[in-house]
């Protein structure tokens, strides 16, 4: 089995070697974390071409907490796509984490998302061959952690997950809230300074979901993270430390949280 683990790790880690110091870009001290400037989306479609921000414009300090809402289609999505350099801006300067991510290649893009960046998505994404535990130590041997120190601090993230008594399950053994737990584990094994959740909860029920958001609040502020938490939950969005909805482009601040405020209407 460790021998397929390597397998896949080298696979994933292939991307991400011998960048040295030429991750161009990556300072430190700055703040805010998050600044995105004139940010512009366009995707050429059969149908011609869609733009999705207007010049669109976010900051997000360090520490906050920041809930997304918005339509179906809205572009949140493509927004934390954009954030995490899976995507790239079509106009506008984008700097997440002190580091410019437009500015970066293929490779060094997929080094900045192991260091800096944990995913977390509404499916988990975790892979099926694999061991809940094997699978949250992935990261780490992908970025050339030895095995067994990998192994080891993928132990303790089940731990803090709870879920240290699960390491050997498979994620088809495991429910829908403990594959979420796990998604988070392999998220933040690599110590990032940002969570980026795009409905991470959207396929959970409502206990659940409460549950998994509990954790994500937890692991938000044991880690000192910056997170963005893109859902469709109003209870679970105004336990956020500010609220944005991303409407007609734009990124508008949700003042008033009550039932006004995030009305379901705005929402899919
Ligand atoms: N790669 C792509 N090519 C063309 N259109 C896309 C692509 N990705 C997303 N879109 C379109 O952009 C819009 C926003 O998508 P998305 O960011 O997923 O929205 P949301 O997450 O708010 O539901 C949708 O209309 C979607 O169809
Ligand atoms: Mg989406």
């Amino acid at each position: 089995m460790m021998q397929t683990l390597s397998a896949a790790a080298h696979e994933a880690s292939r991307a991400t070697r011998d960048l040295g110091s030429r991750a161009a870009g990556i300072e430190s001290g700055q703040t805010p974390v998050i600044q995105v400037q004139g940010l512009g989306k366009t995707y050429q479609t059969a149908r011609g071409a869609l733009e999705l921000f207007e010049n669109l414009n976010l900051e997000v300090e360090a520490g906050e907490m920041v809930a997304i809402v918005g339509q179906s289609g809205a572009g949140k999505s493509t927004l934390l796509h954009i954030l995490g350099a899976l995507d790239t801006p079509s106009e506008g300067t984008v700097y997440c984490a002190s580091t410019n991510v437009s500015k970066l290649s293929a490779r060094e893009a997929a080094r900045f998302r192991n260091r800096e960046i944990g995913y977390v998505w509404q499916f988990h994404y975790l892979l099926p061959e694999f061991t809940a535990l094997e699978n949250v130590a992935m990261p780490l041997l992908a970025r050339g952690t030895g095995k067994v120190e990998a192994l080891r601090t993928a132990e303790n993230w089940l731990r803090e997950v709870g879920l240290e008594d699960r390491g050997e399950h498979r994620p088809g053994e495991l429910s829908g809230g403990e594959q979420q737990r796990v998604a988070l584990a392999r998220a933040l094994v690599c110590g990032p300074r940002l969570l980026l959740a795009d409905e991470p909860t959207g396929d959970l029920d409502g206990v659940t979901a409460g549950r998994v958001f509990d954790l994500i609040e937890r692991l938000h502020s044991s880690h000192r993270l910056t997170s963005i938490v893109v859902t469709h939950n109003m209870e679970l969005a105004v336990r956020c430390g500010r609220r944005l909805r991303l409407e007609g482009g734009r990124l508008t601040e949700i003042t008033d949280p009550g039932p006004k405020g995030l009305q379901a209407g705005h929402l899919s």
